[in-house]
């Protein structure tokens, strides 16, 4: 019993620490200011930043006296970012070159991100490694765009589609003149990016906003929807129609007046010849 119980802690005491023999602790990233609306806390094991960023990936303070170097991982791609010997300047790799700054006095780098970045990366000295740090790199989204018409008829239905133009956004929301909308018979969402308005009124009139969102930023863009009332529709006509009346009138009066009117004018035209 007493051998059995032994064994039993020890095994117990090797599964609750496990990988200490194998990886050393973690890398600390953090997305360095201004980036977007990337959350900028320090992160071990996983950090989301995005694409035009810069990140600093720091070392846990393993034992280096002779070699240091920052490796990659991504697919079947795996290499140094930067290889340092102690003893002369710092190796770059040509994927990295130009946008990165390794910190030869605590081995600390900084990476400006570019898309293809997403991958798995650690620190390893001569004598120790850390575990992978896996780094989601995301493209910050640009000014939606909204394509709809902008003028309907009151009674009308219309459509707006809120496009976006650059990254994947996560979250779609609308706005009306600042004010969140919320969906009813009248409010309809369609597949989120599209804004439905049945049987729109006067007062549907105003400014639309759409806010789209992802991990890493926010954007939005507004649109300038115009109700057309009915009355200003039968208004014009009613114009028209007076106006027309008038006009008839007026050619009736004149035709009445025209005979003393034209022998009027000819006479002297007549004379002349
Ligand atoms: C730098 O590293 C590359 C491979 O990553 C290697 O081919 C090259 O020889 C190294 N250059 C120096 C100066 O160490
Ligand atoms: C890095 O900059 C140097 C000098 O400006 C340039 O010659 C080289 O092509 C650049 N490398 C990359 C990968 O852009
Ligand atoms: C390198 O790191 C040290 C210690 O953190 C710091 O004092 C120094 O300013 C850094 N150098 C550069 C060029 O960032
Ligand atoms: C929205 O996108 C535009 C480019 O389309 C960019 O200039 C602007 O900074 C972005 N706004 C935010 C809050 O990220
Ligand atoms: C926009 O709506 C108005 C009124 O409903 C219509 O007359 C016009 O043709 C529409 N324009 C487009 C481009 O669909
Ligand atoms: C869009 O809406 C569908 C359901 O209609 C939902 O499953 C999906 O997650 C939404 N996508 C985005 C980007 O909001
Ligand atoms: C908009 O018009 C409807 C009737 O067409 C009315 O019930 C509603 O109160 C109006 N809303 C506002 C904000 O004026």
């Amino acid at each position: 019993m007493g051998p059995d119980l032994l064994f039993f802690l020890l095994l117990l005491l090797l599964l609750a620490c496990p990988g200490s023999s194998a990886a050393g602790p973690g890398v600390t990233a953090r997305t360095l200011s201004p980036c977007y609306a990337a959350d900028l806390r320090p992160a071990a094991g996983s950090l989301v930043s995005a694409v035009g960023c810069t990140v600093l990936l720091t070392t846990p303070g393993l034992k280096a006296t002779k070699a240091a170097i920052w490796e990659y991982k991504s697919g079947p791609w795996e290499g140094a970012i930067v290889s340092y010997a102690f003893d002369g300047p710092a190796n770059t790799s040509q994927l990295f070159e130009n946008r990165t700054r390794f910190n030869e006095t605590d081995l600390s780098l900084q990476l400006v991100l570019q898309e293809g970045d997403d991958g798995l990366y650690r620190f390893r000295s001569e004598a120790e490694a850390t575990g992978w740090l896996q780094l989601h790199v995301i493209e910050p989204l640009s000014e939606p765009e909204i394509v709809g018409n902008s003028s309907v008829k009151e009674g009308g239905t219309t459509k707006l589609v809120c496009n976006v133009l650059e990254g994947k956004a996560d979250l779609y929301w609308w706005k009306k003149n600042g004010e969140l909308l919320l969906g009813s018979d009248h409010i309809q969402f369609v597949a989120n990016s599209t804004l439905c308005i049945v049987k729109a009124s006067m007062n549907d009139s105003g400014y639309y906003e759409c806010v789209v969102r992802n991990q890493v930023s926010q954007n939005e863009t507004s649109f300038l929807l115009h109700v057309q009332n009915s009355a200003n529709v039968v208004l014009p006509v009613i114009l028209v129609c007076v106006i027309v009346g008038s006009l008839a009138g007026l050619f009736v009066w004149c035709k009445r007046r025209e005979r003393p009117c034209r022998s009027g004018c000819r006479a002297p035209e007549v004379s002349g010849q």
